[in-house]
């Protein structure tokens, strides 16, 4: 091995402040209501946990203020096909809410049958990561949208059909009329869709009961991968309140990334906007709340179940072959990581 592990979270927490200093500045220029949604703290009575490790981890506000009218009439377009060219895609058809908020397959379809490269990540608590995307490119979701509404090879629409669509529906002009005033504008929409989406949290989960004090819940092989999970150096990059997308991160650290998607184009990443070497296969890191839900992994969605992705993180991210007996632990303790939505086990 290469560096011990004290090296990697030093190494990393240098990358870190590199990184911080760039969320500072995201959020500099983030719109007042992303900043509402990304700021505004939870309370807890007992934040304090039980060991010290628990504070680079923090549980999930249980409730999150939002307009419900304005998320429930979010929710409907969120599910209206009208939203792209040809009434046949919407929304929820590459963001399933009942699958964790994503697809399982590798990548999604959208109109006349056109696919990507990239998986689609979950919705659920995308509000709580510090952009959108797998690389970042977004910064709000209002912003965000724009991206499957327009683009030709997810729902292929624009924004003035689309309005003409929901503007013959006497239903939305209602809706609209009763949360926004006369007409329905894109702004509207976009304010309703992303209402809706910061809606979409899943607290609960069995180990943000833990954090939160209960430590009898887990079993001890829980406990130990989340113990390995700090020692392996796995939460310098998975951490915060999502257990990632607070930073950006290189895929194949100790060995260069090689995907094995069927597709051939290389996704560099953030490459892509900034046009830095040192930002090839640089991604947000990803979120591994539900991860137990959300396969398969990787921006690519080229890595089938959760073991392959825990394996693989140990030989790229770490510069180390995972035992089994280390692999069942670190899923048995992502596994805890399941969240409620809207009071149930998603
Ligand atoms: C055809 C499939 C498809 C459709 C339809 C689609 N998405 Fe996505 N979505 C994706 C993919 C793929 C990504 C990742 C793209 C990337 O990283 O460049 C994504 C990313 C996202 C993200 C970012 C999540 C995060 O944490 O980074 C959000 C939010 C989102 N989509 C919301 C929506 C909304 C709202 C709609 C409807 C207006 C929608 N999507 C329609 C496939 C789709
Ligand atoms: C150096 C930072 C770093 C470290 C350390 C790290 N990861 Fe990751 N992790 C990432 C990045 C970046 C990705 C996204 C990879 C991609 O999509 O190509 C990722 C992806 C994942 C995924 C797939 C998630 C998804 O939705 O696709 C899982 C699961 C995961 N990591 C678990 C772990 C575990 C377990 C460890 C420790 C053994 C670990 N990671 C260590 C940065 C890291």
């Amino acid at each position: 091995m290469l560096f011990t592990n004290k090296n990697l979270i030093y190494v990393l927490s240098v990358l870190c402040t590199g990184v911080a200093a760039g969320v500072f500045i995201h959020q500099a220029i983030k719109p007042p209501a992303e900043q509402h949604a990304s700021t505004s703290p939870p309370s807890y009575d007992n934040l304090s946990g039980n060991s010290a490790l628990s504070s680079a981890i923090s549980p999930l506000p249980l409730t999150i203020d939002i307009d419900e009218d304005k998320a429930a009439l979010g929710e409907q377009l969120f599910h209206d096909v009208r939203l792209s060219a040809d009434n046949t895609v919407s929304c929820a058809t590459c963001h399933n809410l009942s699958a964790g908020g994503t697809v399982p397959q590798p990548v999604a379809t959208g109109v006349h049958g056109r696919t990507g490269i990239r998986n689609p990540p979950t919705v659920f608590n995308t509000v709580f990561s510090f952009t959108r995307l797998w690389d970042g490119r977004s910064m709000t979701l209002e912003e965000q949208m724009n991206t499957p509404i327009l683009n030709i090879i997810e729902m292929g629409s624009n924004w003035p059909d689309l309005l003409n669509k929901l503007r013959k529906d006497e239903d939305y002009q209602k809706a609209f009329k009763a949360l926004y005033g006369e007409g329905i504008s894109q702004q509207d929409v976009q304010d309703a869709i992303a209402t809706f989406e910061r809606s979409l949290i899943t607290p609960n989960s069995r180990f943000d009961q833990y954090l939160r004090g209960d430590t009898g819940i887990l079993t001890d092989e829980e406990r130990a991968g989340y113990q390995l999970f700090d020692a392996l150096g796995c939460i310098s990059c998975h951490q915060g309140m999502n257990i990632g997308g607070n930073l950006y991160q290189k895929i194949g650290i100790f060995k260069p990334y090689v995907s094995s998607a069927p597709r051939k184009e290389i996704d560099f990443g953030r490459f892509h906007i900034t046009g830095k070497e040192a930002d090839k296969f640089v991604f947000r890191v990803p979120s591994l709340r539900n991860v137990a839900l959300t396969a398969p992994y990787f921006h690519d969605g080229s890595v089938a179940t959760l073991d392959e992705a825990i394996s693989l993180m140990g030989e790229y991210q770490l510069g180390r072959k995972l035992t089994d007996a280390e692999i069942s632990k670190l899923r048995a303790f992502l596994h805890t990581l399941t969240g409620e939505f809207r009071g149930k086990p998603l």
